[in-house]
């Protein structure tokens, strides 16, 4: 991922609508009770960090991102004397992250984790850290995107004669074709993205797969389960907003052919997406996440 922070900071409406479910539990679960250390993983911009420290009553929080525009943009602008962030690969081996971050074996209270690890390489060696981090008693609050009736849609720009070269690493003799909703939609088996994008598992296999990977890392899972999610983008350009600050096609595109593609992508989006909708000018998007919340044994 290479996400511009201001940007993303700008428009992640929709997560920060969903972070709600993980900060209404905290509350719940949490209350006044006084927590020591919080570490939020994958922070990103700092604001859902920002908006968990003032839900609960916490003496430090850590932010910690793979990304140091990130972590610089988040420690300038949500820094105080209670919250820091720091750069850290949460897939790294645990002596490093302890250094990097300053944080031994078992300090934390919570670990949250929002939007962050459908992306990770290596999912069990980032919850292995977790269960490091936490203390006997601890609990993650782990909440990662799972589905969306979008993603099949944007995935056909990768086909778009202008561009399909760049995405030729992922072609296959196997290409179906479908058409839903008179949109015909180009498959393969692999996609650009690191999550499924064509073929979703059963919500009974998402969460066991999930519940298996939290005791995998010896934590026990408390509740796993997935959640429907509607959001409303109040006009086109902040959804567009969104669309290009977690567009994971651009990596692959040399710098100087980025403009035009992203042209390209926002007239794709308008032609399938965007226009069809009766909901204009405000645009709905369906999606679900899976929350995964689990605890390292006393
Ligand atoms: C979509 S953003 C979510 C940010 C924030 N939690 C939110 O919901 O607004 C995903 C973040 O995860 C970070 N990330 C991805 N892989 C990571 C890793 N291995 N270790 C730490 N952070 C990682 C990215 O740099 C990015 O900032």
């Amino acid at each position: 991922m290479n996400i511009e922070p201001k940007l993303y900071d700008q428009t992640n409406y929709s997560q920060r609508n969903d972070s709600k479910l993980i900060i209404e539990q905290l509350k719940k679960d949490y209350g006044q009770n006084k927590v020591e250390l919080l570490i939020d993983v994958g922070c990103g911009s700092g604001n859902i960090t920002q908006d968990i420290a003032q839900s609960i009553n916490c003496d430090r929080i850590l932010g910690i991102d793979l990304s140091d525009k990130m972590i610089e943009y988040a420690e300038r602008t949500y820094s105080n004397d209670k919250i820091h962030f720091t750069v850290a690969d949460a897939c790294d081996k645990w002596d490093k992250i302890s250094k990097s971050i300053d944080v031994v074996e078992g300090q934390a209270d919570i670990v949250t984790s929002i939007y962050c690890l459908h992306w990770v390489s290596n999912q069990k060696r980032a919850m292995d850290n977790i269960y490091r981090m936490l203390k006997p008693g601890g609990k993650c609050y782990i909440l990662i995107f799972s589905w969306s009736h979008l993603l099949p849609v944007q995935e056909q720009i990768t086909f778009h004669p202008r561009w399909a070269d760049f995405f030729k690493h992922l072609e296959s003799d196997k290409i179906k074709v479908q058409k839903i909703d008179g949109i015909e939609l180009r498959e393969r088996e692999k996609s650009s993205a690191p999550f499924s994008v064509f073929e979703c598992p059963s919500e009974q296999e998402r969460c066991e797969q999930w519940s298996k990977i939290c005791r995998s890392a010896n934590l026990e899972p408390i509740s796993v389960k997935i959640h429907d999610s509607v959001f409303y983008y109040d006009n086109v350009d902040s959804f567009k907003g969104e669309l290009k600050a977690l567009c994971h096609y651009l990596p692959l595109i040399p710098e100087n052919k980025r403009d035009q593609f992203m042209d390209d992508y926002f007239e794709h989006m308008d032609k399938h997406f965007i226009s069809i909708q009766g909901h204009l000018p405000r645009v709905r998007i369906e999606h679900q996440v899976l929350i995964a919340i689990s605890r390292k044994k006393e």
